[in-house]
């Protein structure tokens, strides 16, 4: 097993984690700017986070783009959010479908981690994009249980971000050596 940990982040919660990750295997973890799907060949388990924005998993189509290319690899995929990891309905439904829109092939598989939110260091496109949001969901007459959570995630301030997190990522890639 060869494995590299490449990340994308925006605050440095995936970063965190990445190289968590890449302690936990001895492995490096690269920021995702540097990095090619070429660069990617030379491995055999290629884990890639990133940050969920808008259901979005940042930088994810360096992996979508390239399942062909990186069919015969193992590949782990984790996302940093707001959202409880028990959400499945919303992570599941939402989150998965929305970045493979092919559906997930089997030789891809996904984590979802706490992260971090500071609401003063947010961008003011940021800021403004949390603040809209709020005032939508907020706006509605009868809201969804999702909804409702939507609302209350927009003031989530702080740092949730947890190593312990990361075991049964790190127990997946190792069963697979
Ligand atoms: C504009 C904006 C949109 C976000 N959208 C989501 C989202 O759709 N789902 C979620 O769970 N978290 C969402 N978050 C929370 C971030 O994903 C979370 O803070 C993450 O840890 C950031 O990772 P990064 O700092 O590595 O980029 C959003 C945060 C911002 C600022």
């Amino acid at each position: 097993m060869k494995p590299i940990v490449i990340y994308k982040t925006k605050y440095g919660s995936t970063k965190e984690y990445g190289e968590w990750i890449a302690e936990d295997l001895g492995c490096s973890a690269v920021d995702a700017k540097s990095v090619k799907v070429s660069d990617l060949l030379a491995y055999d388990t290629i884990i890639y986070g990133g940050g969920l924005y808008a259901e979005i998993i940042n930088g994810i189509t360096l992996i979508t783009k390239n399942l062909d290319k990186l069919k015969d690899k193992n590949i782990v995929i984790f996302t940093t959010g707001l959202t409880p990891s028990d959400c499945r309905d919303y992570y599941d439904k939402i989150v998965i479908e929305r970045n493979f829109k092919t559906g997930v092939p089997d030789n891809v598989k996904i984590f979802n981690f706490p992260g971090k939110m500071m609401l003063e260091e947010l961008t003011i496109v940021h800021r403004t994009a949390i603040k809209a949001l709020k005032k939508m969901m907020a706006g509605k007459e009868n809201p969804t249980e999702m909804e409702k959570l939507l609302v209350e995630l927009c003031d989530h301030d702080g740092d949730f971000s947890d190593r312990a997190c990361i075991s049964d990522l790190i127990k997946y890639v190792n069963g697979r050596e």
